[in-house]
């Protein structure tokens, strides 16, 4: 639920910067930047209010069972063996007895009456949410009959909403994506210090971003691309760590994906620091790995 989240805040955030981007002047004043309303955004916020409130509920929901049970319910607890399983995206813990358990496909998604959590596969097919997706790649990987084809065993979301008919990237809005990539990440960067959410190590490089004309760009880029760099974390960003800028973008932003695909020049399928720089048209002198430190900060606050 956090990571969807997360992935809408994003969307959110590109839509109020991108969206206007091409005409907006460099701001004199700060200003957050979700002042801007634009019908996209609009969308995402609703269905961001609609998960807080679900969430919420889901909260109140174990809270009430953990009272009612009380210390029985503990002592229960421990003898689950899902308790510390872990099961990857499509399955769910089934407990085979006191001490077994193991990760089976998801039975039944949720119905989704919301057009808007429909997702589009890597065969330019709608599925009804990112949960069938993923549950028709477990079907397939685990020879369950309910496999459609075969084809699906390497099924995976691309883009959110319906499948569509992606306008090509023109070549001028190509030649100015770098320079509204950059101003993105920073607005980004200083919308997130403004709302506390930076660790310390982020935030000191967000005030030199501010301060530093020279470290403005290169400081949002770098702390990107630590972040995107998660697991695992090996200096590089592969393909499907580029997802939560990829797909909730991809309906917006026409340049994004050949702008990404254009960042890994040597086609390792890996963007180095380096590359990432060079794609944003950054100074090659001034990107510093700065993850280290980054990756520790960032893992002390989960
Ligand atoms: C993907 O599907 C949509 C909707 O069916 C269609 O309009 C579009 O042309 C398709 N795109 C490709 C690349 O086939
Ligand atoms: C800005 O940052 C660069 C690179 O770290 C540094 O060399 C320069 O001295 C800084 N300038 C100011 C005014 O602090």
């Amino acid at each position: 639920m956090r990571t969807k989240l997360q992935l809408l805040l994003f969307a959110l955030l590109l839509g109020s910067i991108l969206v206007d981007g091409a005409t907006q002047h460099r701001r004199k004043h700060r200003r957050r930047t979700t002042t801007t309303q634009a019908p996209v955004e609009d969308e995402v916020m609703n269905m961001l209010e609609a998960d807080e409130i679900a969430e919420q509920d889901a909260e109140v929901t174990v809270e009430d069972g953990r009272n009612e049970v009380g210390s029985k319910r503990q002592g229960l607890l421990r003898m689950d063996p899902c308790i510390d399983k872990h099961c990857d995206a499509g399955r769910v813990c089934k407990a085979i007895d006191d001490d077994t358990a193991e990760c089976v496909c998801v039975d039944v998604c949720d119905e989704e009456v919301d057009p808007r959590r429909k997702v589009c596969t890597n065969h330019n097919e709608t599925f009804g949410s990112d949960c069938e997706v993923q549950q028709m790649r477990c079907f397939c990987n685990s020879g369950d009959a309910r496999c459609r084809s075969h084809k699906y065993q390497h099924v995976h979301v691309v883009y959110y909403g319906e499948c569509r008919e992606m306008p090509e990237c023109k070549e001028e809005d190509m030649a100015d994506f770098p320079r509204r990539m950059r101003d993105w990440l920073f607005n980004i960067m200083r919308d997130l210090a403004d709302r506390q959410e930076l660790s310390s190590h982020f935030l000191k490089m967000q005030r030199e971003a501010e301060t530093n004309h020279t470290l403005r760009w290169t400081n949002a880029a770098i702390w990107k691309w630590c972040d995107l760099d998660g697991e695992p974390h090996d200096r590089a960003v592969s393909r499907h760590e580029l997802f939560p800028i990829k797909a909730p973008l991809m309906t917006l932003e026409h340049c994004i994906a050949p702008f990404l695909d254009s960042c890994d020049r040597d086609d390792d399928h890996k963007i180095t620091l380096i590359e990432w720089g060079k794609c944003l048209q950054l100074n090659e002198e001034d990107l510093e790995d700065k993850c280290d430190e980054l990756a520790e900060t960032k893992n002390s606050d989960q």
